[in-house]
């Protein structure tokens, strides 16, 4: 697939089959998604992955029995792969302190930085993924770990200041008919922003 298929084909995919990747093609995949740019070359980010029966002590913590009735997306939980993104402050902090970086002053405290590049960095490898995914022809969905955050962090054994970035459940996609959920139906922002709400400030706001 090339560059422009990938983007326009990529969207959520909320319903998986239950059958299995095969883990030569996951780890290629990974491979892929580590590959990012990263502030300084610090690469502070790591994915915890789950496969198959496993993906039952994600799903277990985030969540619990008494609430799959109600959830909207059931075959989400048939995903064969989860794998959730744990950024790292600790690495950048270490890494701004090592003498060709020092100077900046962002390896004495987190408050130091304007921009979290934990946060950026492992954006930018959650992305990745999901790309070197899509282009394997699997299906993906990035979403968040919210309040569960703290105890699926233990429940992975996820060692301490480690910040979640979210989850991104991979699979081979499947039509179930569920509905994609009201964010779907949003419109696309345009380009310019010329035109009312656009993206784009070509030469200032
Ligand atoms: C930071 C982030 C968090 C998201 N969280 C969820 C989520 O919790 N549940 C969900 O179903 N989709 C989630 N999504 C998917 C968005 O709803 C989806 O990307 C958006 O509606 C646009 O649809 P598309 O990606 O298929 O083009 C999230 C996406 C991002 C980037």
């Amino acid at each position: 697939m090339d560059f422009e298929d990938l983007v326009r084909r990529r969207k959520m995919t909320r319903s998986f089959s239950d059958l299995s990747v095969d883990p030569s093609l996951l780890r290629h995949v990974l491979d892929q998604a580590r590959r990012v740019p990263s502030a300084g070359n610090s690469q502070g980010f790591d994915f915890v992955v789950l496969e198959g029966a496993e993906t039952s002590d994600y799903w277990d913590v985030s969540l619990p029995a008494e609430r799959r009735e109600t959830f909207k997306w059931k075959s989400l939980l048939e995903a064969p792969v989860i794998v959730t993104i744990w950024a790292d402050p600790d690495a950048y902090l270490e890494r701004y302190s090592e003498e060709d970086k020092v100077s900046t002053g962002l390896g004495k405290s987190r408050e130091a930085w304007s921009t979290e590049y934990w946060l950026v960095d492992g954006a930018f490898s959650a992305m990745a993924l999901q790309y070197a995914a899509i282009n394997a022809g699997l299906g993906v969905l990035f979403f968040g770990m919210f309040d569960k955050a703290p105890a699926i962090a233990r429940a992975l054994n996820v060692p301490p200041g480690r910040v979640p970035v979210g989850t991104v459940a991979i699979g081979w996609p499947e039509s179930s008919g569920e509905e994609d959920g009201k964010s779907v139906n949003r419109e696309r922002r345009p380009l310019d922003a010329v035109a009312r709400n656009g993206i784009v400030h070509f030469g200032g706001w």
